[in-house]
């Protein structure tokens, strides 16, 4: 038996699924990051929306943001420059914290930009569509979310912050 499979076995009682739903704002040019428990082999799926302020209308370049996911050793699973919506789903490849980071573009003055999210993880990729009903979602996420986010949000943002500035320097570098 392949060595995947016997993890995934071993592992069944213990699957669960997390989810947060969130809406949030971001003053321009600042991050706010979220952190999840994800275990090893599982799908991660996050779709996140700038709430539009004149709806009708093009989104202001201003109102974009820039997002990143990582896993605790830094790797970067997402990235997304200046959009005003997007979304993952995949698979990670190492056990525990992965973080998500939003940060707005920098306006001045300074405004206010929304951000609609939502993050499930768990199970895997086959597992998946049969436990992650809209249901058990519901259920979980309220009293999570908001949790999670005040309990880590300083230490990921620095992080967040200092990839941004690492990896800017790196593309200047290069270009
Ligand atoms: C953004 O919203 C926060 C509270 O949600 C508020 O304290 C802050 O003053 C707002 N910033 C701007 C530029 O409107």
């Amino acid at each position: 038996m392949e060595l995947g499979l016997a993890v995934f076995i071993l592992s069944l009682p213990f699957l669960s699924i997390t989810a947060q739903s969130i809406r949030f704002e971001i003053e321009s040019g600042q991050a706010k990051c979220l952190s999840e428990e994800i275990r090893i082999n599982s799908m991660t799926v996050g779709e996140y929306s700038v709430v539009n302020p004149n709806e009708g209308h093009p989104l202001p370049e201003h109102h974009k943001i820039i997002v990143a996911l990582f896993s605790g050793s830094e790797k970067r699973y997402h990235h997304a420059e200046l959009v005003e919506s997007g979304h993952f789903a995949l698979q990670v490849e190492e056990e525990g914290k992965h973080m998500l980071c939003f940060k707005a573009n920098t306006h001045e003055p300074a405004v206010n930009t929304t951000v609609e999210f939502n993050w499930r993880s768990g199970v895997t990729a086959k597992g998946w569509s049969n436990v992650a009903t809209k249901d058990s979602v519901d259920r979980t996420k309220d009293a999570r979310a908001n949790q999670v986010y005040e309990l880590h949000y300083g230490v990921y943002e620095f992080v967040f912050i200092v990839y941004l500035l690492v990896c800017g320097g790196i593309a200047t570098m290069a270009s």
